[in-house]
């Protein structure tokens, strides 16, 4: 696979696939930045290179049809303070207004399009939609590395109808750390796995198992685990349907003891009264009461092992964090982790991150992927699409 810095950009115009799927405020504001920031680096190479930027994304789901308040629009002008430089906004990413847009466009310059997912094209993967996008442009930049578990138009489709295609320098950095990591760890290798659910970890459980020293399990998922040993969870959130998958998985790992669960954890009647919180063992989880963290025996267990940890993998948090009282085991890991100088720290997750930002904790690890569901398809040791497409023969091959 080839990376834009193999390429001259100089006087081309340059599609950038970006990931600027950020959460937009009640009055239509950029909420959180982290992927706007994470798309620069490409972008910037573009211009300062002498070429001229097309960028698009997708932004919620808005079902194929135009929606306000799904707009691109507010990203644009966020932008354009962050590269302090006007970013133009074409109010489509296809048709003959946009054409006219991009074939305008003088090197340096940088046009953002309208969400991609106003036509059902895109998530479709569709040749027609795909061949339009494609025709903006000289030359095809993947930099959506959150979106590269998706087979859609302007992620794999585009590919083939682009004579010249890289990935952008997000997806260079994401797969760089992650191959430093999962794919040639120095051990001891620890994996953090929190979260909801069983079902949806469990291939990653199952796929960390062959490489990490220890895995350790914190959030509801550990519900299901700690249900699979006969204890009782109260009114604690399980997988009951996932208790026979968990046994297999503890019955495999048992004899390396390679799992290691919450030995204590916080409970509470109610999520929303913190006040009727308290720890217990987890063999004392009263019927009437939910498990909502991690307990601090645990986290004392977790940095045992995080102490002599040479490289952490971590997704998912230990509890209900985003409610007051049941943060500590999710912050605790955080700080653990930045307090953990010594091994390679490379965290992802939607909530994994926004526990991270809340902390002020980002600049002081080694790496936070920009991905939720990606990041967790990599875990799982899958091949993601979007990245595949871009090894197909052809890929910038002796361009320029
Ligand atoms: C994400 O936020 O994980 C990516 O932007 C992909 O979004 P999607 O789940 O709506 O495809």
């Amino acid at each position: 696979m080839k990376y834009l810095n193999e390429i001259n950009v100089s006087n081309k115009r340059v599609f950038i696939r970006a990931d600027l799927n950020v959460p937009l405020t009640d009055e239509l504001k950029v909420g959180d930045d982290t992927r706007i920031r994470a798309a620069l680096d490409t972008i910037l190479f573009v211009v300062n290179n002498g070429g001229s930027a097309i960028v698009s994304s997708h932004l919620g789901d808005p079902g194929g049809k135009r929606d306000a308040s799904f707009s691109l629009k507010p990203v644009a002008d966020y932008m354009s303070n962050l590269l302090k430089r006007e970013v133009l906004f074409a109010n489509d990413c296809v048709g003959p207004e946009v054409s006219k847009l991009a074939k305008a466009l003088k090197p340096k310059e940088v046009l953002l399009l309208e969400n991609l997912r106003f036509h059902p094209g895109e998530k479709a993967n569709d040749e027609g939609f795909a061949r339009e996008l494609a025709s903006l442009a000289d030359i095809y930049i993947n930099d959506a590395f959150a979106t590269a578990h998706r087979a859609h138009a302007s992620t794999v489709g585009m590919v083939k109808y682009s004579k010249l295609y890289a990935a952008g320098l997000t997806i260079k950095r994401e797969l760089e750390y992650f191959n430093k990591a999962f794919e040639a760890p120095v051990h001891p290798f620890m994996a953090i796995l929190g979260g909801a659910k069983v079902s949806t970890k469990i291939e990653v459980i199952r796929n960390l198992a062959k490489k990490a020293d220890k895995i350790l399990i914190g959030g509801a998922m550990a519900n299901t685990f700690l249900a699979a040993r006969g204890l009782q969870v109260g009114k604690s959130l399980f997988e009951p349907e996932q208790i026979e998958t968990a046994q297999q998985v503890e019955g495999t790992l048992a004899e390396t003891n390679k799992l290691l669960l919450p030995i204590d954890v916080i409970v509470a009647s109610d999520i929303s009264e913190p006040s009727s919180s308290k720890v217990v063992g987890i063999d004392a989880v009263p019927p009437h009461m939910t498990i909502l963290d991690i307990g601090p025996k645990t986290i004392a267990m977790f940095k045992n092992e995080l102490d002599i940890a040479k490289t952490i993998i971590w997704n998912g948090p230990m509890g209900a964090f985003e409610h007051k009282g049941f943060e500590r085991g999710t912050y605790g890991i955080v700080d653990l982790l930045v307090n953990c100088k010594n091994a390679l720290r490379v965290v992802g997750g939607g909530d994994t991150d926004r526990a991270i930002h809340e902390q002020h904790a980002l600049e002081k690890l080694d790496f936070v992927s920009t991905a939720g569901g990606a990041f967790l398809k990599l875990l799982e040791g899958k091949k993601l699409p979007a990245i595949e497409a871009l090894k197909a023969p052809g890929g910038a091959g002796g361009c320029c």
